[in-house]
């Protein structure tokens, strides 16, 4: 495979054996970065130097003698206390760009990782005969996002969704299923919004009957002990609003435009048969006590008011098993049965006490340890315009769809406003892919752990760190691409480079390198910040540098054109990372 090594790898490379050859029983990394007084600076001879006890200025002069230039670095100086400034070679970075054109796997030339893991990740949980609220949106996003950069690295990548499918609420349900038979339709013969119409009816209906009515409540309580004790008629209901709510979860994602697989929908009832076990060896192992009943997990640090130790509870003292026990047994699984060497959870920040908890307890089981970790990427909430957390006017929460929906209508309208010849059928495509990206690059672009403003007059906006930039600007190079007739993108090493076409180059190396360090921190915000630069040394670059009009000499227009098209290649493969389409045209 046609894999590139980045400029930054290799210049790594050099700094590091000068840095060994000059001081062999000193280790150190030359620390490079991009700059903007020289293409990089190394700023780790600084700490070599303190370690060595030298003057840094003349330990970097003593670098630099052990540097070959020609190839690759092209001039390097020492600067300031004792950083390098380094310059590359233009020949170096054409060619390097070239060879990840030529890369035709469609990675950019982007090596994979040597030693790939197995993640698994949870994300995209909502929970069975419920909506889906603006609550479930960043779960989704992000976790889809965190899959496509882990997946693009070479990681093997296993999705669980854990859905809410288990629960004292599905007695009430089934019991007036029951006792109304054919309020919900076979899942076979309804659409998104019909069964999740219906699912709502029936959940009204019955939580009014529960309020109201003594004896019902009986019956639905004496419904979960059926359930619970795997009653044939019963599990039967249960699977019908399961498979009825899977027909509204699809039809959203589908808006969401991502793609759930059926065989990754492993919900908490998944791990029922299990749980039993996790208790047996939990306390076997001492890890689990029985306190007043109920077998739990205390730890020293986790207290409530009075300064109690709040316990995890494993199992109930009636005997039952809740949250904590099924995703104890789902860690058992993943560990186990799927091989994982990470767990990610994409979960609501307000359950990080529980996934400290449950990680706590299965890593003093053993199942959990240096070599098999796991991280709750708990992420913050999104907000309203009035900076608290998103609401509708009737101070209701929002629903999910009607969310994306009004997202897709907002993109419509800066659609049409900017492409008068388009058709109407034309225009709600493009619509939908502006729209959906829209939400989804808004939500990426700020840290996980932060809150954020849902706010769409921003979002759709053409200026400014949206998708919609990055998208007119993809659709831009693409009209550009077709407008040459004749001259065809090619690179021409021996040319020299232009300032703006320099910066541009040398982004453009770096986005293996982007994608590696953003799947490596769970930091899609960083991709997509390097997306939205890149888009801008772009911008720069066609100001400066005309392409085809005014009309330079041809090898300059080649390989102008060839600038552009790896940038809209990386562009598109940067946004189908993180789940956001590029449209050819807008
Ligand atoms: N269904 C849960 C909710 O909506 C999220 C599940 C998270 N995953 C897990 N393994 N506990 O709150």
């Amino acid at each position: 495979m046609a894999s590139v090594t980045s400029l930054t790898d290799l210049v790594s490379k050099q700094l590091t054996s000068a840095l060994s050859a000059t001081r062999p029983e000193a280790s150190a990394d030359p620390l490079l970065r991009r700059s903007d007084r020289a293409d990089f600076q190394a700023n780790g001879i600084l700490a070599l130097a303190k370690k060595a006890k030298a003057n840094p200025r003349d330990l970097a002069t003593e670098v630099v003698s052990r540097i070959t230039t020609g190839d690759v670095i092209e001039d390097v100086e020492v600067s300031g206390p004792g950083f390098l400034n380094i310059t590359i070679a233009d020949r170096a970075v054409l060619e390097n760009l070239a060879a990840r054109y030529a890369d035709d796997t469609g990675r950019l030339g982007v090596p994979l990782a040597e030693k790939p893991g197995i993640t698994v990740i949870d994300y995209a949980q909502p929970n069975v005969a419920k909506e889906m609220h603006v609550g479930h949106l960043r779960s989704a996003v992000i976790g889809d996002a965190l899959r496509g950069m882990l997946d693009f690295t070479g990681e093997k990548t296993i999705g669980r969704h854990h859905i809410g499918d288990w629960g004292t609420q599905f007695g009430m349900l089934i019991q007036y299923l029951m006792e109304h038979p054919g309020e919900l339709a076979p899942a076979s013969e309804v659409d998104g919004e019909q069964a999740m119409s219906n699912l709502n009816r029936v959940y009204k209906a019955s939580r009014a009957l529960f309020d109201a009515d003594e004896a019902f409540k009986e019956r639905a309580r004496k419904r979960v002990v059926a359930l619970q004790s795997g009653d044939k008629e019963t599990l039967e209901l249960w699977q019908q609003f399961v498979d009825e709510s899977k027909v509204y979860f699809y039809s959203v994602f589908e808006k969401l435009d991502m793609e759930i697989r059926d065989d990754e929908i492993v919900g908490e009832s998944a791990y029922n048969e299990g749980m039993p076990e996790t208790a047996r060896l939990l306390e076997e192992m001492g890890v689990a006590e029985r306190s007043e009943g109920a077998l739990v997990v205390f730890f020293d640090d986790i207290r409530g008011k009075d300064d109690k130790p709040v316990p995890l509870i494993v199992q109930k003292a009636d005997g039952g098993f809740g949250y904590a026990a099924s995703d104890l047994t789902a860690i058992r699984d993943r560990v186990f049965g799927l091989h994982a060497t990470t767990l990610l959870y994409v979960v609501d920040v307000r359950q990080s006490l529980h996934f400290k908890m449950v990680f706590e307890t299965a890593r003093r089981a053993g199942w959990l340890n240096d070599d098999v970790t796991a991280h709750n990427m708990g992420y913050g909430t999104v907000l309203g315009a009035d900076g608290k957390p998103f609401k509708t006017r009737e101070g209701e929460t929002v629903r999910l769809e009607d969310l994306l929906d009004e997202a897709v209508q907002r993109a419509a309208e800066v659609v049409r406003e900017k492409a008068k010849d388009l058709t109407e059928e034309e225009i709600q495509e493009r619509a939908a892919q502006v729209g959906i990206g829209a939400v989804k690059y808004a939500d990426l672009s700020t840290s996980p752990s932060r809150d954020y403003k849902f706010d769409l007059d921003q979002m759709v906006s053409l200026n400014g760190d949206t998708s919609v930039y990055l998208q007119y600007a993809y659709a831009r190079i693409q009209s550009i691409l077709r407008k040459a007739g004749d001259v065809r993108p090619a690179a021409h090493p021996e040319l020299e480079l232009h300032e703006a076409e320099r910066a541009l180059g040398l982004h453009l190396d770096a986005f293996g390198d982007t994608v590696f360090e953003a799947a490596a921190e769970y930091a899609p915000h960083k991709l997509t910040a390097y997306l939205y630069q890149l888009a801008s040394l772009y911008t720069s670059f066609y100001d400066k540098c005309p392409v085809i009009k005014p009309q330079p000499p041809q090898d300059v227009a080649e390989n102008r054109l060839f600038l552009c098209d790896l940038t809209a290649r990386t562009l598109t493969k940067g946004m189908a990372l993180l789940g956001i389409r590029t449209p050819e045209r807008l």
